[in-house]
């Protein structure tokens, strides 16, 4: 077995593990990432891609920000199309003064590792059998199986960054842990397509189901339609996904859709998890270990940055001072903007879709909310604070 040692162990190579490791070695402290996967198999993952004027403002202050000024596109309010009325604009930089940007994760997983090999950071991947040790002791470690050989790593904190399915937080004691959990009776069908996208981010209801038109560039469309869970990639012939859609939306929406040959195509379910706390012993959970949303309002990577920042800085004043009354509030801390997150999100997915077996009354509810949107500046003000993302915590 090989042995090393390092700060900080993180544990997952995506967003969140891969920002912590740059945060933190702006301010001097060492780490080592661990990643299941190949690099190219982390690249080529396609996930959400609306980044909030707080993630804008982070990535530019740690010298991120130069290709997402260049090639994202900055986006200043959102469409929300209602069957049946007119498309109306929530005007999200006049409420709030602040722009959002259209810049895929995908982009910033580049961006990130190109800035951690240009400072020789280590990123472990394809590393197996992860294991985290004596996470309450002092000095814990972490193991994992590469290329046929067991290697430790010994540390001072252990980061998990390793998403939902990651070892992370199943090393916390279930009875340390509290889980919220709620499924949804359907999924996204997304898909990829080098076509002009539609000029705004523009959220649709259907009695059809749920359709969102999105962009990553000038030739990169996003578009995705709500779908049974139970549906295949198979079922979803491009021509056909491209009727669906448009059956969607208004007529002069459709024929503003420039459609094209899909180049990636995925099915997602639709989920809203926190697990509580997110800290035991020396390890801290950031992103999705941590927490799902459902992609409704594109919080995933947002939250996933806003947690690691909170980490950083917590932890950088645990090196800087030895207190660690940071570190004991990270968790805290963290879930107050998460469950902010949690609830927009779970409320926009409860507004814009259709339930398979909702009452008449509530649907009369869910078009009582659109009529009070659509017509009080202070509800659009209210969602445009949230979408628009509410402020770190000093
Ligand atoms: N050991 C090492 N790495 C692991 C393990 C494990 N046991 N399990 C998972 N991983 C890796 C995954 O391969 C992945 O690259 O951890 C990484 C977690 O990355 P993400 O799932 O992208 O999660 P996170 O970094 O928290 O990013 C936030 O925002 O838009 C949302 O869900 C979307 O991924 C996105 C998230
Ligand atoms: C996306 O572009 O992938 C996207 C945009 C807005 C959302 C969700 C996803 O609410």
């Amino acid at each position: 077995m090989t042995a090393t040692r390092t700060q900080v162990a993180i544990i997952g190579g995506g967003p969140a593990g891969l920002l912590l490791s740059h945060l933190l070695h702006r301010e001097g402290i060492d780490s080592i990432v661990l990643e299941r996967q190949s690099r190219a198999h982390v690249l080529a993952r396609i996930r959400a891609g609306v980044l909030e004027a707080g993630t804008i403002a982070l990535l530019r202050a740690v010298g991120l920000g130069a290709r997402m000024d260049r090639e994202g596109l900055p986006h200043d309010g959102v469409v929300i199309a209602w069957e049946g009325r007119p498309r109306f604009v929530i005007d999200t930089k006049n409420f709030t003064g602040k722009a959002m940007m259209a810049y895929g994760q995908t982009a910033i997983t580049e961006d990130l590792y190109a800035a951690r090999d240009a400072a020789g950071g280590q990123i472990v991947d394809q590393a197996d059998d992860v294991r985290l040790h004596e996470l309450t002791a002092a000095r814990p470690h972490v193991t994992y199986r590469k290329n046929g050989q067991t290697h430790r790593v010994d540390c001072d904190y252990v980061a998990g960054c390793d998403g939902y399915h990651g070892v992370s937080r199943q090393s916390i004691p279930a009875t340390v842990l509290k889980v919220f959990e709620r499924g949804y009776p359907f999924g996204w069908l997304g898909i990829m397509s080098e076509t002009p996208p539609f000029p705004d981010i523009c959220y649709c209801y259907h009695s059809r189901g749920f359709a969102l038109a999105s962009m990553r560039s000038p030739m990169l469309s996003r578009y995705y339609i709500q779908c049974d869970l139970d549906t295949t990639i198979e079922q979803w012939p491009d021509e056909r996904f491209w009727r669906e859609f448009k059956a969607r939306c208004s007529q002069d929406m459709a024929a503003a859709i420039v459609t094209g040959p899909s180049i990636e195509k995925s099915i997602a379910p639709l989920r809203s998890f926190v697990a509580e706390p997110m800290r035991y012993g020396r390890l801290f959970l950031a992103g999705d270990a941590a927490h799902i949303v459902p992609p409704t309002g594109a919080k995933g990577l947002n939250l996933a940055v806003s947690d690691v920042y909170y980490l950083a800085r917590a932890l950088v004043e645990n090196y800087r001072t030895g207190h660690s009354r940071a570190l004991d509030g990270y968790s805290d801390m963290a879930l107050r903007r998460v469950w902010g997150a949690e609830r927009l999100s779970w409320w926009l997915t409860m507004l814009l879709h259709r339930f398979p077996d909702e009452s008449p009354f509530e649907q009369r509810m869910r078009e009582n909310q659109f009529d009070y949107l659509h017509a009080s500046e202070h509800a659009q003000a209210s969602l445009a604070e949230q979408y628009v993302g509410l402020p770190f915590e000093d």
